[in-house]
This record gives structure tokens, sequence and C-alpha cells, in this order.
């Protein structure tokens, strides 16, 4: 039985993750640590939580002893790291807690992991670290070209600068004491259980509650979005069979304008939810600082390697992915309830 630490499985990607891996895998040992920020909610574990092979504890990635006495405890096989704070804007108004998780947490797993794993000036056999990061590390791209494993590391935002330190990290513990690793830099990705500050389920609820919908700038950024269950079995095939120091990019060639995605929710949610929604709710409003121009994932490594293909065409996922909103009515009530609406209101008070 192959057993995991995997962090921060209570936010969007990760939960889907715990389904992914508890549909594919019979016999499995998955200990899930999510400290519980704004972005974990045990609601999206629901159909994990009584799951003996799946055990949530609430806690810190940060926290030494804690991380230190799971291993200990429960003698891991492979770290999948995807706790992170994860959300560009707010990494504009506050990056210190950026570097807190998503570089200090980071560091202190891959120590955590050597202690446990490295012994007498040898790796135990079977080991791996997987650090989920994003292509956002590689910048901002042109009107051409694609982000390859190979090029410059160039990040622009304090979230991006973070999974970027992060990511050196991780090869440093490679390269310095020989650590099992393996880095996937995904794509946007959208599906269920996603926080409503992310551009697709902010625009859905928006658009439920008859609220201006927000559009940065000229609405022409490019984002290359992906199915986030294509994205689970990315990492899965990555932790099974990935090459031991590389790195995978992840994506299936679906770059989308921003104004392109908001007008398709318009349409979708006009037809299927009421007919008095239309784009006279766009709200062009001011830039995100620094804004990254276009994102777009060559993705020929882990196809070519390890067969990896993105399964859900964009037609099919943004419907699945609305449909699931518009019947998930409590799951979007309580997120967006309390903190949420503060958030909101400070975040786009002067946009
Ligand atoms: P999310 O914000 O939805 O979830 C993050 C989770 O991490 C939450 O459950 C939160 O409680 C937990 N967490 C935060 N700080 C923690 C800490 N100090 N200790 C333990 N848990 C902590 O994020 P997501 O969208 O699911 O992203 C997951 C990972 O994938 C992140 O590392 C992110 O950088 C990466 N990623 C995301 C995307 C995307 O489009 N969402 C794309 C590529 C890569
Ligand atoms: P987001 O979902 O925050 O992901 P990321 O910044 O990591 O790519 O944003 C996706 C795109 O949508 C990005 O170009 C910014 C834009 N956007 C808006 O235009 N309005 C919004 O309210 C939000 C949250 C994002």
């Amino acid at each position: 039985m192959k057993r995991y630490l995997i962090t921060g499985c209570a936010g969007f990607i990760g939960s889907n993750f715990v389904y992914h891996m508890l549909n594919k895998y019979k016999d499995i040992q998955l200990v899930n640590l999510d400290k519980l920020t704004y972005a974990g909610n045990l609601e999206n574990l629901k159909g994990a939580l009584g799951d003996p092979r799946h055990i949530f504890v609430q806690g810190d990635i940060c926290d030494r002893e804690l991380v230190s006495g799971l291993f200990e405890k429960y003698r891991f096989d492979c770290v999948i790291n995807f706790a992170a704070e994860s959300h560009v804007d707010r990494s504009i108004t506050n990056p210190e807690i950026f570097v807190e998780t998503n570089v200090l947490g980071t560091v202190n797993l891959l120590q955590c992991a050597k202690n446990a794993w490295y012994e007498g000036g040898r790796w135990a056999v079977g080991k791996k670290f997987l650090q989920v990061s994003t292509d956002e590390v590689y910048g901002s791209l042109g009107e051409d070209g694609y982000f390859m494993e190979t090029t410059p590391l160039c990040p622009h935002s304090p979230y991006s600068a973070s999974k970027t330190s992060a990511d050196l990290f991780v090869m440093a513990f490679h390269d310095t004491y020989g650590m099992p690793v393996n880095i996937t830099r995904c794509s946007n990705n959208y599906g269920p259980y996603q926080f409503p500050e992310k551009l697709i389920p902010l625009m859905i609820n928006n658009c439920k509650t008859k609220k201006g919908l927000p559009v940065y700038g000229d609405g022409m950024n490019v984002r290359d979005w992906l199915y986030v269950e294509d994205h689970c079995k990315a990492i899965d095939m990555v932790a099974q069979g990935g090459r031991d120091g590389e790195v995978y990019n992840v994506g299936g060639h679906n770059e989308k304008p921003n104004i392109f995605i908001v007008k398709t929710i318009i349409k979708e949610l006009h037809d299927k939810y009421d007919d008095t929604i239309d784009e006279s709710l766009i709200q062009y409003v001011a830039d995100r600082l620094g804004h990254d121009r276009r994102y777009g994932i060559d993705p020929t490594k882990i196809r070519s390697e390890l067969g990896w293909y993105p399964e859900t065409p964009f037609e099919e996922g943004i419907v699945k992915t609305i449909d699931w909103y518009l019947a998930n009515e409590e799951w979007m009530q309580h997120v967006t309830s309390g903190d949420y609406q503060k958030y909101y209101e400070e975040m786009y008070k002067n946009k």
C-alpha cells in the first residue's frame, strides 16, 4: 500500500485530487494536512471524510513538530504539496503570507521529508516529493510561443514569485542532497469547489446575484484553461511515473481571452437560469497591477513521456462546471457569507 502525505487538499484542486485517488486506487493511504484557511473547506471533502483510506489533519505545513510527527507515524512514500496561498490579487495586497506558506512551508516539508527519508548517506527506496506548481512562474507570453519546461523562470506577481522560490528550493534539495523530486506546472484550472475569488466561479456567482461582472483592463488577457480532473490525472501520472528531478508542464492548448469566458458564462446562465442575465452586467474595471498578458503551455513532454492528454474539452467542462455551481447553491452561500463579503468590498471598491 502506498502512503501519501497530501497537503492543502481541502482546497479546490486538492479536494478533486482526493476523489480522483480514492476512485482509482483501492489500496491507498492519504493523509490530508490542511490549515483550513479561508480557501480550505471541509464541505469539499464530504464524500471522503468517512473513508478509512483518507485521514484529515488540520494543521499548518510550516509546523515542524506536527509534520515530522506525521512522517514518523505514517511512514510516507510520497509527499504531494498542494498547500498554498493561491490568489494573485490577495498576493498584491498582502505578500507576506505568500512567503510564509508557499516558501517557508515548502522548505519545512522538504526538511521533514529529508529527515525521514535520508539515512546514513542514502535515500530510502521508492520515495518522492512532488511540488504542485504553476505556469505563472514563467511570467508572461507575447502573442506567439508557449511555455516549455526550459523557459526561463520570470515571475511577476508576489504569488508567482513565491511559487518560483518554492520550485527553486525543491530543485535545490534535488541538486544538493539528491532528493527524489518532481515539479508539475499547470495552467489555470476550472471545475467544482473553486473558491469564488477566481474568475470563473466569481462570474457565475455575480451573474446569479445580478452584481456587475468586473473585467480587468480590456478583457483580452489570455489564460490556458484546463478542467481540474485532467490536472489531477496529470499529477497522479507524475507521482507514479515522473522521471527523477524532472519538471512537467500541464496544459491542454485551450487559450481563451477573459472576455470570452465571461460571455460564455453569461450565455449559459441566461439560457439555463434567468433570461434577464445579459452582457449589460459586464463592467470593465481598473486593471490588475502587473497583470500578465498571456499564458500558454506546451504539454509535449508530459504527453510523450507519460501519455497524458486532456480528456475534457472546454465546451463540455464549462457546462459541467456551471451545472455544478447551480446544483450546489448551498455550498456557494456558505463560502460567500461572512469574510467573503468584506474581501469583495475591499478588493473591488476602487476598481
Ligand atoms: P486553493 O486556494 O483553493 O486551496 C489551497 C489550500 O491550501 C486550502 O485548502 C488551504 O486551507 C490550504 N492551505 C493554505 N495555507 C496552508 C498552510 N500554511 N498549511 C496547510 N494548508 C494550507 O488553491 P488551489 O487552486 O486548489 O491550488 C492548489 C495548488 O495548485 C497551489 O499550490 C497552486 O499554486 C497550484 N495551482 C493552482 C492552479 C489553479 O488554477 N487554481 C493552477 C496551477 C497550479
Ligand atoms: P484568476 O482566476 O485570478 O487567475 P490567475 O490570475 O491566477 O490567472 O484570474 C484569471 C484572469 O481573469 C486574469 O487575467 C485576471 C482576470 N480577472 C478579471 O478580469 N476579473 C476578476 O474579477 C478576476 C478575479 C480575474
